[in-house]
């Protein structure tokens, strides 16, 4: 067979180890060639590609970022995209795309198989919220990193007495920063499926601090938000071509409505791309190896339209559309175990 990879979405660490998986297992194993096309479904729409093998895919392991890679660009968004795409696919002679990507980039996916185009998706994003596994790579990476943070952050907050507000990634899950906050020891963890009172938050460190502490720690989701409405985030703006905005900010609001509620010095920190950058930890080195064989051997057996996902230990497949029909939303008996330590 003759396939296509591509990577779309925001970057994560792990996509280096599916495309190097899918590569040496799908050429050593079953003779196909591949062909990696660049910069997400944007190089499918120009047919922008080059060639992987092995070569071209040894050394590449343990390296953040995507060798091939990758953007926000929806077919879909684009006068005649899907005949783009059939045409790259024609002219590069290709039997299959495997797509790496989160909810945009597989959506995108299950839309082109509904349309005739073989397909098998690879899940991805540091977010983990992605129903349908239990765990994407790229997430256990970006947990460590908000986690190094933290620590990193608690001795210069009990150096200074401050209250220290920590900004994670986590558009529509909280995540990030349950894992990272309950790893750093947060005194109150803000999640995008909890909207926040900002009195109960301050009562919560007031009450910390009238216990003997003089520091406090706030881990915020970028996608959490006040139950009133009345703090907002930084950005904003257009919309790209998915109809998500930019987010960030949450913590600069939170610094000052914590700083003039309580009268404790606060400061923030948004740890933003630093999450997605850099090599990944070994749990997702081993994560997307598995996706990308468990992927090529999807494609090589002719099951289409379905995407790779991790079921407890086991790697399955699923229905792309099932896969996709809501976000996987943070397990709230998992943040009650991480509410036991606030405040
Ligand atoms: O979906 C992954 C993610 O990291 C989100 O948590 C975040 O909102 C978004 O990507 C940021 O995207 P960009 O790199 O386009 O700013």
């Amino acid at each position: 067979m003759r396939i296509g990879v591509l990577t779309g979405g925001g970057d994560c660490p792990g996509l280096n180890a599916v495309i190097r998986a899918i590569v040496r297992k799908g050429i050593n194993a079953h003779g196909h060639e591949f062909v990696g096309f660049r910069y997400g479904w944007a190089g499918v729409l120009n047919n922008e590609a080059t060639d992987l093998t092995l070569s071209s895919t040894r050394g590449i392991l343990h390296r953040g970022g995507t060798i091939l890679g990758s953007s926000r660009t929806n077919p879909y968004k684009v006068e005649g995209g899907v005949n783009m795409v059939r045409a790259a696919m024609q002219a590069r002679n290709l039997d299959a795309l495997i797509p790496i990507g989160g909810e945009d980039t597989l959506g995108v996916a299950g839309k082109l198989h509904q349309d005739g185009v073989n397909v098998v998706g690879v899940p991805k994003t540091i977010d983990n919220d992605l129903a349908a596994t239990d765990f994407t790579f790229g997430f256990q990476t970006a947990v460590q990193i908000a986690t190094d943070a933290i620590d990193r952050l608690h001795t210069t907050a009990e150096s200074h007495n401050r209250v220290i507000i920590v900004e994670v990634m986590g558009r529509h899950a909280g995540w990030i920063a349950a894992y990272s906050g309950l790893a750093g020891g947060a005194d109150v963890i803000l999640v995008p499926e909890r909207p926040f009172d900002i009195d109960e938050v301050c009562r919560l460190i007031q009450r910390r601090h009238s216990k003997g502490a003089t520091f406090s720690i706030v881990v915020v989701a970028e996608g959490a938000t006040p139950r009133d409405g009345d703090i907002v985030s930084e950005f904003g703006g257009a919309a790209d071509s998915f109809g998500h905005v930019r987010l960030g900010g949450i913590a600069v609001a939170l610094e000052k409505a914590i700083e003039d509620r309580t009268g404790y010095e606060s400061r923030m920190t948004i740890l933003g791309h630093v999450q997605r950058g850099g090599t990944p930890v070994a749990y997702d080195r081993v994560l997307g190896t598995r996706f990308g064989v468990a992927a090529i051997d999807a494609a090589t057996e002719g099951d289409f339209g379905k995407m790779v996902a991790l079921r407890a230990t086991e790697i399955v497949r699923v229905p792309l559309d099932e896969a996709l029909a809501e976000p996987k939303l943070l397990d709230p008996a998992f943040f009650a175990t991480a509410e036991v330590f606030f405040g």
